[in-house]
């Protein structure tokens, strides 16, 4: 038996950096969303585990011990071929290993595994318990406490001006960690625009450490701003993934195709939020 699952990219729609643990994590309080954009694992049970990545960014994923999906199947306690097919950039904000990661714990499930729980996942990165559910969801702690938020779809481009960020770099750069959170109670929003003008009040707090490390980050702000119809620019995670929010899909896919023409070079995709 062979599964195929879905990898979606992670997005922070806002990110506070609201303190910091003992041992040097940090407290986040951060809106998460799902796209339609991402990686695919295809597994089978197999007598040990194997790893083998295709796609256009396969270059950049290690398939040694460090690898995060293979450290999933090794949670899972359910050996399985892997066969994972890299198209988001990686090091980029969007979750990419941890989205594989996630997605193998899913695999594993389905071909039979007992399911891995989001605290366990935990151990293997600040965002797994997120890209586990894959549903959009306020996050704080670290990572580990989720609530579901039900909002509108959203339709963005995504631009990543092709340089890797290490986060734990971009966190180690910032200048303050003691920021202020989202408001306890969010708003209900009626419908995408209502969102973005809310979203528009909230923050990355890791932007400018990020810049500082990647001053490509400026450049592919700034083009997402000028392009048409963008009514939002903000960067993902720590970076160097920066998105824009549109009114809907069709303004998004001409700003992608702008971008694109414009910057060859850049990773751009237009995107919609998933629907829970
Ligand atoms: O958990 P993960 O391996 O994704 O985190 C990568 C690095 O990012 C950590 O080693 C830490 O330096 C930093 N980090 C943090 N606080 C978080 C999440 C990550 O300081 N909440």
């Amino acid at each position: 038996m062979t599964v195929k699952v879905f990898a979606p990219a992670k997005i922070n729609l806002t990110l506070h950096v609201t303190g910091q643990r003992e041992d040097g994590y940090h407290l986040l309080d951060s809106l998460v969303a799902f796209v339609d954009v991402g990686d695919q694992i295809t597994a089978s049970p197999a007598a040990a585990s194997t790893f083998e990545v295709t796609g256009p960014f396969a270059a950049g994923v290690p398939t040694d011990e460090t690898n995060l999906a293979l450290r999933a199947a090794r949670l899972a306690e359910w050996p399985m071929e892997i066969l994972l097919d890299k198209r988001l950039p990686p090091a980029s904000g969007i979750g990419g290993g941890s989205a594989d990661a996630a997605a193998t714990l899913r695999a594993a499930a389905r071909l039979g595994a007992t399911p891995v729980s989001a605290e366990r996942a935990l151990t293997l990165g600040a965002d797994l318990p997120v890209c586990l559910s894959t549903r959009p969801a306020r996050m704080t702690g670290v990572g580990e406490r989720l609530r579901p938020v039900s909002m509108p779809v959203l339709h963005l481009v995504l631009v990543n001006p092709r340089v890797e960020v290490a986060t734990p770099a971009v966190f180690a750069g910032l200048e303050r960690r003691d920021n202020t959170p989202m408001p306890e109670i969010l708003p209900d929003w009626p419908d995408a625009l209502a969102m973005i003008d809310w979203l528009s009040t909230q923050r990355n707090d890791l932007e400018g450490a990020a810049v500082g490390i990647a001053p490509e980050i400026t450049a592919a702000l700034a083009a997402l701003a000028q392009a048409p119809g963008a009514r939002m620019v903000r960067m993902s995670g720590s970076g160097a993934t920066c998105f824009a929010l549109f009114e809907d899909r069709y303004r998004a896919d001409v700003a992608a195709a702008q971008l694109t023409a414009r910057n060859p070079w850049w990773w751009v995709r237009s995107a919609s939020t998933l629907p829970v």
